[in-house]
């Protein structure tokens, strides 16, 4: 394993990616982890990450100054070199000012992290203050016109440091620099694969549960999909999955579900259908929070209701990632939405948590549900909020607009997928905001509703811009819109990124 030590870098999570990329488990914990608690994980190498503060800040992230000692090799990037250099007694010049984005760099004594990349190389500089003079013992390996000091080592204690970021895309060899560090210095060896993830995560499972039983909420999103058919390989009928049928999905999902997991899995499943019970606590409801919380909280009382039929349940499958925890406890972000996540833990319920996904990264959940023989369309759906089309019909909810949205946003599914942009868009759907407008169809006026797209890019959902899609699909998907969907005569396209906007519109 290769420990990756969060001093607050945005690219901090890249680091662990990349290293896991090269076939090599690594893990990002915080910067407050002490060096007794480091030797006990026995991390084959150490990664100090960059970060915002500059190392002569009063309350900059430190790190257990031990770790120098516990004969670990340690890579320091960006601030991480800084501290380093600091720690043993260089010299870091503070700074007014940011050097960001892309610079040369030249090679002039290279370490072993170098070894076969050419002697001048574009890297990523994002950083404030730099090194003056690195600590004694330590040499200079590569400078730059802004930056002499642009990376050092001491090989004799196995420490290295970068100015640069080379966990991102546009460091040339910084990809190569890393697997350098990972198998050269610190001799690790390329064992993580999904195949191995599966059978190391299925005994767990096995020890974990014993002859118990497992419950599991099941939404047919990516995560708690996967969760089902892991655990489901670990421990077969002793898992149970619960889906519940809030009438707020997709076209044909709840079938899809159904068939995926109860005919091709032979999962033990109970589907619910609740659309009625969903849809009369929703009546007359338009706000948007409001409607969020009696889903959220219906959600929990079904679900609630159906296990409590059940006997001898012991655990609760949950499809933590390795995101939420990594998230969690660093952001202290605004409630911008009260999200609601289908399978989230009734506060009063008397379970053992089972969260088998919570080292992984979303893409390597797909790759997991992937080998685990999940079809694509489960694997690569694209994300779908848990209060599902109630929040994509403004105001209030009605069977007949439930109805517009379900249609419409088939008819989009399916223009997408052949226009081939359906990997390229994070997320598309249809919106009803819910006034109504004048238009003309066989001579006759027509008084009916206004249907929006929705259709953006983004990396994680955080921010997104709206899609560029070709005016010739957008055509042929309005004119699919006010011929097939019943109600709709007018088609809009929402050009807002997030911010201001968010992608949803509630
Ligand atoms: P917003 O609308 O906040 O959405 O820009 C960001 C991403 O989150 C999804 N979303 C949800 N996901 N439960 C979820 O699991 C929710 O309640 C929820 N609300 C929004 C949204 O689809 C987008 O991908």
């Amino acid at each position: 394993m290769i420990l990756v030590l969060d001093f607050g870098s945005q690219y901090n999570q890249l680091i662990t990616r990349r290293i896991r990329e090269f076939g090599v488990y690594s893990e990002l914990h915080s910067h407050r982890l002490t060096a007794d608690e480091i030797r006990k994980m026995n991390p084959k190498g150490i990664i100090l990450s960059g970060g915002p503060h500059s190392v002569y800040d009063e309350n900059s992230f430190r790190c257990d100054e031990e770790i120098f000692e516990l004969g670990i090799p340690v890579l320091g990037i960006c601030y991480g070199m800084q501290l380093m250099t600091q720690h043993f007694g260089g010299n870091v010049q503070r700074a007014d000012s940011r050097e960001y984005g892309r610079a040369e760099i030249t090679l002039t004594n290279p370490s072993v992290i170098f070894k076969d990349s050419p002697e001048t190389q574009l890297v990523w500089m994002s950083h404030g203050d730099k090194v003056l003079d690195p600590a004694p013992g330590f040499s200079v390996d590569a400078t730059s016109p802004s930056t002499p000091v642009a990376a050092i080592s001491n090989k004799e204690r196995n420490l290295y440091g970068v100015q640069y970021h080379p966990e991102v895309r546009h460091s040339e060899y910084g990809n190569h620099m890393l697997k350098q560090f990972v198998f050269d210095v610190c001799h690790a060896k390329a064992e993580w694969t999904m195949e191995n993830f599966i059978e190391m995560e299925t005994e767990k499972i096995r020890q974990q549960v014993g002859d118990r039983n497992v419950l599991c909420a099941l939404s047919g999103g990516v995560d708690s999909s996967v969760v089902a058919a892991l655990i489901h390989k670990a421990i077969g009928d002793q898992l149970t999955c619960i889906f519940v049928d809030h009438g707020l999905l997709r076209k044909n999902e709840g079938a899809m579900v159904e068939k995926t997991f109860r005919d091709e899995f032979k999962i033990n499943l109970i589907a619910v259908p609740a659309q009625e019970r969903f849809l009369s606590k929703l009546e007359g409801v338009s706000d948007p929070e409001q409607k969020r919380k009696i889903i959220g909280n219906e959600f929990i009382y079904v679900f609630d209701d159906e296990a409590s039929k059940l006997e001898n349940m012991d655990f609760l499958a949950q499809g933590t990632l390795y995101t939420d925890i990594v998230e969690s406890g660093t952001e202290t972000a605004q409630t911008i939405k009260s999200h609601h996540n289908v399978g989230g833990l009734p506060e009063d319920m008397q379970f053992e948590l089972i969260e088998p996904l919570k080292t992984l990264f979303k893409d390597e959940v797909r790759e997991l549900g992937t080998e685990l023989g999940l079809p694509d369309a489960i694997v690569h759906r694209q994300p779908f909020p848990g209060p599902g089309l109630a929040i994509r019909v403004i105001g209030e909810i009605t069977e007949e607009k439930l109805e517009i949205v379900r249609e419409s946003d088939a008819i989009l599914q399916e223009e997408i997928v052949k226009a081939g942009l359906d990997r390229d868009i994070w997320q598309y759907f249809t919106v009803l905001p819910g006034f109504k407008s004048v238009g003309v169809m066989g001579d006759a006026r027509t008084y009916d509703y206004t249907l929006g797209i929705r259709a953006v890019t983004s990396i994680d959902g955080m921010t997104s811009d709206w899609a560029r899609i070709p005016w010739d699909v957008l055509e042929r998907i309005s004119v699919r819109f006010v011929n097939e969907v019943n109600h709709v005569n007018r088609v809009v396209y929402d050009i807002t990124s997030k911010p201001p906007a968010t992608i949803e519109w509630e």
